[in-house]
C-alpha cells in the first residue's frame, strides 16, 4: 500500500481541552509515525464564531504551541495556518458550485443553529464545504477527527464523488474518517460531549489550582458515600480511563460497584492522575514558550511545504474545469 495521506484541522475557538486532545491531537499524533501528516489550525472556519482580531491571534498561537507541547513533530509533519494557504477558499467556491444545498440543510451545526431560533451566517451554512476542501486539497486518504465530525468527512466524500462524477475524472481521493472508538465521545464536566460551546470543558494547560477546582465541580448525582454507585456513566471513570493505568481502572470500577468510597475521594484520585500524565507535556510546553520564534518558524516552514502541494492540486482542477 502507498504511503496513507492524513490530515486533519482543530480551530483556535479556545484552548484546547481534553475532547480535542483525545479525540483528534493524540490520535492525530500517532499517525504522523504512519504516513505524511498535514495538520493545520483552521482559522477561517473559527470565523463563523470568533469575531475578535486579538483574540484569533492568541487563540492559533495557543493551538500550535499546545499542539507542539503535546509531541507534533514539525520534521515528520506539517503544521500551518489555514489562512497561509489561500487555495483552499478558490477550491471552496468550485466545490460549491457542485454542493446540493438540501445536503448542507442536514449538517448538524447548521440544524442545531436553526433549532435553537438563531439566524445561521453563509459561513456557518458553507462550513462543511470549507472543510471539504480542506481535506481534498491535500489528495489526504484518512482525516482523523472525533466522532462529531464523522458528517463533516461523509459529506466530502458525497462532494468529492459528485465533482469527480461530473468531470469525468478521478480529480479527487475519496477520504475516510478515522474515529478511535474509545475516544470518540470524551465527556464534560456536566457528562454532556465536553465542547467550548458548552462551556464544560477542562483545557489541557490549566493551572493546577483551576484543574483541581474544575474536576472537584464534575456533576455528579446525590448516591451518599457508602452507596454503590454506576461505574458505566459516570464522568469521573469516563476521564480516568483516559489517563489510568489498567489496574487503577479496574479498583475505581470496582469501588464504584461496592461503594464506600464517596465521588469527593474519586475526583481527587482522577485529578492526581491527570495532573501527573501531563507532567511531560507540561515541562516541554515551559521549554517551547521561551522561545517564542520557535512556532513562526514551525508555521512559517508548514505553510511553505501546504502551499507547494496545494499549487499543484489547484492547477490540476482550475484545468479540469475549464478556467484555464
Ligand atoms: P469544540 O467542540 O470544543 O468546539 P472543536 O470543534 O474545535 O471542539 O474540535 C476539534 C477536534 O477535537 C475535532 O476533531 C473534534 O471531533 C475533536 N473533539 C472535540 N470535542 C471532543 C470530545 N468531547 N470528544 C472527542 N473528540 C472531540
Ligand atoms: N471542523 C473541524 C472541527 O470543528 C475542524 C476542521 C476544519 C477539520 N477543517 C478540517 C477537521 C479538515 C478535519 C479535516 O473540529
Amino acid at each position: 500500500m502507498p504511503t496513507p495521506r492524513i490530515l486533519s484541522g482543530i480551530k483556535p475557538t479556545g484552548k484546547p481541552h481534553l475532547g480535542n486532545f483525545f479525540g483528534m491531537m493524540q490520535p492525530a499524533i500517532a499517525w504522523q509515525e504512519r504516513g505524511e501528516a498535514f495538520y493545520f489550525i483552521a482559522d477561517y472556519h473559527a470565523l463563523t464564531t470568533v469575531h475578535d482580531p486579538a483574540a484569533l491571534r492568541e487563540y492559533t498561537r495557543g493551538v500550535a504551541l499546545d499542539f507542539l507541547a503535546c509531541g507534533l513533530d514539525p520534521a515528520r509533519a506539517v503544521l500551518w495556518r489555514q489562512s497561509d494557504v489561500p487555495e483552499v477558499t478558490e477550491l471552496t467556491w468550485l466545490l460549491s458550485c457542485v454542493t446540493p444545498m438540501p445536503m448542507l440543510e442536514n449538517c448538524h451545526a447548521y440544524k442545531d443553529h436553526v433549532a435553537r431560533e438563531k439566524v445561521p451566517s453563509h459561513g456557518l451554512f458553507a462550513y462543511p464545504v470549507l472543510m471539504a476542501a480542506d481535506i481534498l486539497l491535500f489528495d489526504s486518504n484518512i482525516v482523523p477527527v472525533g466522532r462529531d465530525q464523522k458528517q463533516h468527512v461523509e459529506v466530502t466524500r458525497d462532494i468529492a464523488s459528485a465533482f469527480n462524477r461530473l468531470y469525468k475524472s478521478d480529480l479527487f481521493v475519496i477520504p475516510e474518517s478515522s474515529i478511535l472508538p474509545t475516544v470518540a465521545t470524551i465527556p464534560g464536566l456536566d457528562g454532556q460531549k465536553m465542547s467550548k460551546s458548552y462551556g464544560n470543558t477542562i483545557e489541557l494547560f490549566d493551572e493546577e489550582k483551576t484543574m483541581r477546582k474544575k474536576i472537584m465541580s464534575i456533576i455528579t448525582d446525590s448516591t451518599p458515600v457508602e452507596g454503590p454507585k454506576d461505574p458505566a456513566t459516570s464522568s469521573i471513570l469516563g476521564l480516568y480511563r483516559l489517563v489510568a493505568e489498567e489496574s487503577a481502572i479496574l479498583q475505581m470500577e470496582e469501588e464504584f460497584r461496592i461503594g464506600g468510597v464517596g465521588y469527593g475521594d474519586f475526583k481527587k484520585r482522577l485529578f492526581g492522575t491527570l495532573w501527573e500524565y501531563f507532567a511531560p507535556q507540561r515541562a516541554r510546553r515551559a521549554e517551547l514558550e521561551r522561545d517564542p520564534g520557535h512556532i513562526d518558524r514551525v508555521l512559517a516552514d508548514g505553510a511553505h511545504r501546504a502551499r507547494a502541494v496545494a499549487e499543484k492540486t489547484m492547477a490540476r482542477v482550475r484545468a479540469a474545469v475549464g478556467l484555464k
